[in-house]
């Protein structure tokens, strides 16, 4: 079992993929971290532990993590996740208590306890994990991978897919801290970024039959995941929009989901148009070796994928 620590934003997608990574039998969810993003970190907190409270898991620790980003000031998501951050699924305030640990120190006890084995999951904005980097470094070559949803890289038809409505070239989680962002990309942990054009996609998508099984299912997070399907269809969006951040822990769970390729990847860290945004240096000759190798996510099975997340809601 891969030892996982999940750092996110929850949000409905953040929410479903706590579902994923503490049902499959593949991952020991060591911890969950909440940050601020698309909702401030006491609504993000509040909502992992309730997402755990509704699959009967409370004994994963969650911790409360950083409130704004490194720098700047958090900016409101403009694309909404209604008004209780989980498509208006309204599920009951949690009981479980939060972590007596701020989630930067979870992260950086997690890691010492685990020396080499904890595979850190971020699916959120990445001021945690880049203040954890700044307040223990010796934590950074203890750390074997991080799986982000960050970034795009015009790899596919998808290119520049705006699906958090940010800057016309920048996605969510970078866009909201992109000093954090350039601290992990330029950390040295290895890191593989699955990009809004692969973690996004049109032409396969759940069946009205799939949505009618969660519907009438039993367990109450295919239930959940019916209605934030319903509450984003309302609103105009692909059914793909509750599940984004589920790609990341699919892939922590099989590799073989996405096809990555390496690449030099920069990070807009100026105020402006690009803001955010992920510059991938395609050049063949003259490629700057200043900007750190990471692995991008190139192309997903998206029929697989969806075959894994509705085998774990179900289960
Ligand atoms: C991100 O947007 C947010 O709404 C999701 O939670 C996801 O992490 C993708 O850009
Ligand atoms: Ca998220």
């Amino acid at each position: 079992m891969k030892k996982i620590l999940l750092d996110c934003d929850p949000g409905m997608d953040d929410s479903m993929a706590i579902v994923l990574a503490a049902k499959s039998p593949d991952i020991n969810l060591l911890g969950i971290t909440a940050v601020s993003g698309n909702y401030p970190v006491d609504v993000t907190s509040a909502n992992a532990r309730k997402v755990l409270e509704m699959i009967g898991c409370t004994g994963i620790p969650v911790a409360r993590g950083m409130a704004k980003p490194m720098v700047r000031n958090p900016p409101p998501d403009p694309f909404t996740h209604g008004t209780d951050g989980q498509a208006e699924n309204f599920l009951p305030e949690p009981e479980m208590p939060l972590s007596s640990l701020h989630g930067v120190d979870l992260i950086i006890e997690t890691v010492k306890n685990n020396p080499g084995q904890v595979t850190i999951v971020a699916t959120g904005p990445m001021s945690n994990i880049a203040m954890a980097f700044a307040k223990a470094p010796e934590i950074i070559p203890l750390i074997p991978e991080i799986i982000a949803i960050s970034g795009s890289f015009g790899l596919n038809d998808y290119a520049f897919i705006n699906a958090t409505g940010d800057t016309p070239q920048s996605e969510w989680n970078v866009y909201v801290d992109p000093e954090a962002a350039e601290m992990v990309y330029t950390s040295g942990v290895p890191l593989t970024a699955l990009g809004l054009d692969v973690a996004t996609h049109f032409d396969v998508n759940f069946s009205p039959e799939d949505i009618e099984w969660f519907r009438s299912s039993p367990r109450k997070e295919a239930r959940f995941l019916a209605r934030a399907i319903d509450f984003v269809g309302n609103r105009g969006f692909d059914a793909y929009c509750t599940i984004i951040d589920c790609m990341a822990v699919g892939y922590a769970i099989d590799p073989t989901l996405v096809e990555t390729m390496k690449g030099r990847v920069g990070i807009e860290t100026k105020d402006g148009l690009t803001l955010g945004m992920t510059v991938l240096d395609r050049r063949h000759h003259h490629v700057w070796t200043q900007l750190p190798e990471i692995s991008i996510g190139k192309k997903a099975d998206h029929g697989r994928f969806l075959e894994l997340v509705s085998s774990l809601v179900l289960a």
